[in-house]
């Protein structure tokens, strides 16, 4: 891959702007499709492109959307993902705020495919400047004729809103983030019915990702083609790596898919921070399984990391070093899964804020032995119990820290107290 596609502002400044991105050759790829291809034509592009969901579960875009119904009486809808609140993940922000238009393109061409003729960006709240940028960016967008009525002259209409969501984790999950645009509490909906079926306003839906869409215009510009032989054939295409943690150069890293995470940390990222050693990496935010420094030799595909009982995720790699405590590390992980919990299932409702109480428990020096494996058994009994994977976000991480480090948690038991801790000073816990 030569050049950054994704975060294609780091190489051209001001590509958010109209006329710098028309200048490096946008919407020429939108121009393509709905002007010389059927929208079936399109998806079936996508699709052999094999493109897989940035937002974390990796489905095939292409086949999604061959899930709609054929020929709906209903309106359908495109909701772009862009809530973006998966801890150490903060990819989908860069694309909206400095290559804006990219992200708009590829709305435009998939709502095309899937003959939708509006579109919903639900932005994450906090992302205050990025709502701007694509308020503008969409401004500039109808002025040209990009959006709005008779699209290229052929007909198609297509309306893009911006929907700042109300600030909860939940709202990025697909079916929380309808029931939010419909004005009502984010609570998830058992599927199936999935919402390319019954969706917005009950009506056929694709929720995408955002940097998934801002995919599909190299798709159609270069061909599917070009997008497989980028990384592993089976999920192909650039990605965004987003680096945080104890490492010298924190910060996204644009390169192709399946990239072995060792690389991206050491030759990428520079490193652990002040040459300390490494001691755990969180993969794919902090949803999936934790690695162990001998499991790090693993290509970050969707694919490679299955493998390995592990996860691609949003590849929000989140790095910690020798002095980090792995207790508290899951302290932290666990408080946050219990404040976002919508609190509609009692396994995830419960079991989030039990998890969080045993290891502060710990933490502080007072837990036993057998919280050790309680923990593991609430874990279990969160697995596949509810209505949406947040209770499993909480749950897999649990059992992979105590699994991994096992030794830790036990030494914070015999000894009374956390081993990492210098001079008995003691960890900070939020209520
Ligand atoms: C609790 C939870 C939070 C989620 N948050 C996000 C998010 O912030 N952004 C996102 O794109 N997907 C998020 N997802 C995944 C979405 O449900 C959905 O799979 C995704 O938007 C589909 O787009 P993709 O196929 O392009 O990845 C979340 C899922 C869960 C269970
Ligand atoms: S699993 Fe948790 S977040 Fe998901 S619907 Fe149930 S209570 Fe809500």
């Amino acid at each position: 891959m030569s050049e950054r596609v994704l975060l294609r502002h780091l190489d051209v400044p001001n590509i958010r702007k109209l006329d710098v991105y028309l200048a490096q050759g946008g919407y020429e790829a939108a121009r393509k499709a709905l002007t010389t291809l059927k929208p079936e034509e399109v998806t079936e592009q996508v699709k052999a492109s094999n493109l897989r969901g940035r937002g974390g579960a990796g489905f095939v875009a292409g086949m999604k959307w061959g899930f709609l119904p054929k020929d709906s009486p209903k309106p359908v809808y495109l909701c772009c993902n862009a809530d973006e609140s998966e801890p150490g993940t903060f990819k989908d922000r860069a694309i909206i705020e400095w290559n804006t238009h990219i992200l708009l393109e590829g709305i435009l061409i998939a709502a095309y495919a899937i003959k939708s003729h509006t579109a919903y960006i639900y932005i994450r709240g906090e992302f205050a400047l990025g709502a701007k940028h694509l308020e503008e960016a969409i401004a500039e967008a109808y002025a040209k004729g990009f959006l709005g009525k008779n699209i290229f002259g052929i007909g198609y209409d297509l309306d893009v809103y911006v929907h700042r969501g109300a600030g909860a984790y939940i709202c990025g999950e697909e079916t929380g983030l309808i029931e939010s645009l419909e004005g009502k509490r984010a609570y998830p909906r058992i599927k199936p019915p999935f919402p390319a079926v019954y969706g917005l306003f009950g009506s056929p839906t694709i929720v995408q990702n955002v940097e998934t869409l801002s995919c599909v215009p190299s798709i159609m510009k270069n061909g599917p083609a070009w997008f497989k032989a980028i990384g592993p054939e089976t999920g192909p295409g650039p990605k965004i790596y987003c680096v945080s943690g104890h490492v010298e150069k924190p910060g996204l890293y644009e390169l192709p898919m399946g990239m072995p995470l060792r690389a991206v940390i050491y030759d990428y990222a520079g490193g652990i921070r002040g040459g300390k050693k490494l001691k755990a990496v969180m993969p794919a935010g902090s949803s999936f399984p934790v690695l162990r420094p001998d499991e790090i030799d693993v290509n970050m595909d969707f694919d490679s990391m299955r493998k390995i009982n592990a996860f691609l995720g949003t590849a929000g790699i989140i790095v910690m070093d020798e002095d980090t405590c792995m207790v508290r590390a899951l302290e932290i992980v666990d408080r946050f899964y219990h404040h976002e919990s919508c609190g509609q299932c009692s396994p995830c409702r419960e079991g989030t804020g039990w998890l969080h109480k045993l290891l502060v428990r710990l933490e502080e020096g007072n837990g036993q032995a057998e919280d050790i494996d309680l923990m593991n058994k609430i874990s279990d009994n969160m697995m596949g119990n509810t209505v949406c994977v947040l209770a499993d976000a909480a749950a897999m991480p649990t059992q992979s820290y105590i699994s991994k480090f096992r030794d830790e948690f036990l030494a914070h038991v015999t000894l009374g107290r956390c081993p990492l801790k210098k001079n008995g000073a003691t960890h900070q816990h939020a209520a």
